[in-house]
């Protein structure tokens, strides 16, 4: 199944890095969660999880080669690597099309993004704050709009962000 390695691959290349390994991990069986909440099935839904485990991938290879992660830096090594990532993984050459712009899009918070992004940025933020990484409550609670994602919040604001 090329989702189990599109997985593997991805967690080979983090090298045993324990954050970024267990961030892969949270955030995809989120992305499920929710995906599954809202009916997401099909090629959107393949696209979605091989977004979701592809979503930080540049982050190892920029502070490597840069020193430096910036969001300028990992949308442009994006667009080389996650192609090589799903050809490698068995993905046919159109599925690119689909999961290169969740991946470029998911810290865009300024722009309204579509259903599928949308599911990708609220398990995103959830993981980021059960990291423990400073998400303001208020901009949550704007920001996310599925059902599942919005129970998930609350859960989730209990104990960090109140
Ligand atoms: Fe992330």
């Amino acid at each position: 199944m090329r989702e189990n390695r599109l997985l593997t691959l991805a967690l080979t290349y983090e090298q045993g890095h324990s954050r970024r390994s267990r961030h892969i991990l949270s955030v995809l069986r989120l992305t499920q969660l929710i995906a599954d909440g809202e009916g997401t099935q099909g090629e959107e839904r393949e696209a979605l999880l091989a977004a979701a485990i592809l979503h930080d991938i540049p982050i190892r290879y920029c502070k490597e080669t840069y020193g430096d992660a910036s969001q300028e830096n990992q949308r442009r090594e994006a667009v080389r690597m996650v192609p090589e990532f799903l050809q490698k993984a068995g993905y046919p050459p159109q599925a690119a099309q689909q999961v290169l712009p969740l991946v470029l899009g998911h810290h865009c918070y300024e722009e309204t993004p579509g259903p599928l992004l949308q599911i990708l940025m609220e398990a995103d933020l959830l993981v980021n704050l059960l990291e423990g990484e400073p998400v303001s409550p208020a901009f949550a609670r704007r920001f996310f709009k599925t059902q599942t994602g919005r129970k998930l919040l609350e859960t989730v604001l209990l104990e960090g962000g109140k």
